[in-house]
């Protein structure tokens, strides 16, 4: 379905070769399309994210600028053809996942599967949505957005609209990562809080919003449920795993003891 999307989108970028490296030119072009995106509904530091993006621009002639917004314009071509991770078979089919890089994204169709894993019961989201209005996952590495997508897809068949009842956290240590995920999730118009940090320390650097979290008001949705459910009550409830759905006003875990074992990773996706 994505196919020749894929091959359109792999042929603009490798015309930048062999005047760029294709890396940085690909993580270039997604930032920029990051930037264009959250520019247009999040005033907060946007004069920054604007001189980021007339730095990045500028390192480039003409004619691989004009590649950006072609590559962007495949792009919707390929989510509205249907859901994927696009971007993270992109980057797969550039070969730019080099074991060096280590980065390694799910295939989709086995995201798909973890997905309806998640779901379980359909009958039990549509009962915490009859409740609350809404449920929220945690992505605590999320790459390029695939199980979020597949969650998303997932919804969507069985007759769920992710648009006005998911809200979704994600995290990844990685700015390229973050940066595609929020592309994708913006086209795909989820509501989603995506956070540039550390799952395992609990720092975060830098917080992206979707438009579909800004403009469907979701800082109010997520607060009025925060003061109907305290959080200890959900922190409770999630007892099995580590992980919160509002991890930005979790405390930082205590400094660990020489020869302590790691904190473990959050469970990959959650739905609360
Ligand atoms: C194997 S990829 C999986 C990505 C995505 N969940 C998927 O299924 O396609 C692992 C991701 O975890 C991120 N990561 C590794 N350590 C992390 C940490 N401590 N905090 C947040 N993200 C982390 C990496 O940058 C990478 O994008």
């Amino acid at each position: 379905m994505h196919e020749p999307y894929l091959k359109a989108m792999a042929a603009l970028l490798r015309r930048c070769q062999p005047r760029h490296d294709l890396y940085t030119v690909f993580g270039d072009c997604v930032e920029a399309m990051a930037i264009a995106i959250v520019n247009s509904v999040d005033l907060r530091k946007r004069d920054s994210r604007e001189a980021r993006y007339l730095d990045i621009v500028g390192r480039y002639q003409p004619d691989i600028v004009d590649l950006f917004p072609r590559v962007l314009a495949q792009l919707v071509h390929a989510l509205e053809a249907g859901p994927g991770d696009v971007l993270g078979a992109l980057f797969h089919d550039l070969e730019l996942h080099s074991k060096a890089r280590g980065q390694f994204f799910t295939p989709y169709t086995l995201s798909r599967f973890m997905a309806q894993v998640t779901i379980g019961n359909p009958e039990s989201v549509k009962a915490i949505i009859g409740d609350h209005g809404f449920v929220t996952a945690m992505e605590p590495a999320c790459g390029a957005g695939s199980m979020v997508v597949a969650l998303a897809e997932a919804m969507r068949d069985i007759g769920i609209n992710y648009q006005r009842h998911l809200h979704v956290t994600a995290i990844d240590i990685d700015p390229r990562a973050i940066h595609m995920a929020y592309v994708q999730l913006s086209l795909l118009h989820v509501p989603a809080h995506l956070m540039v940090g550390n799952s395992l320390s609990g720092e975060m650097r830098e917080h992206w919003y979707t438009p579909a979290h800004i403009l469907g008001g979701w800082n109010a949705r997520l607060a009025h449920r925060r003061h109907h459910e305290p959080a200890d009550e959900m922190l409770a409830d999630a007892s099995e795993t580590p992980c919160s759905p509002f991890p930005v006003s979790r405390a930082a875990p205590p400094p660990r003891k020489p020869g302590a074992s790691p904190p473990a990773m959050p469970r990959q996706l959650s739905l609360f």
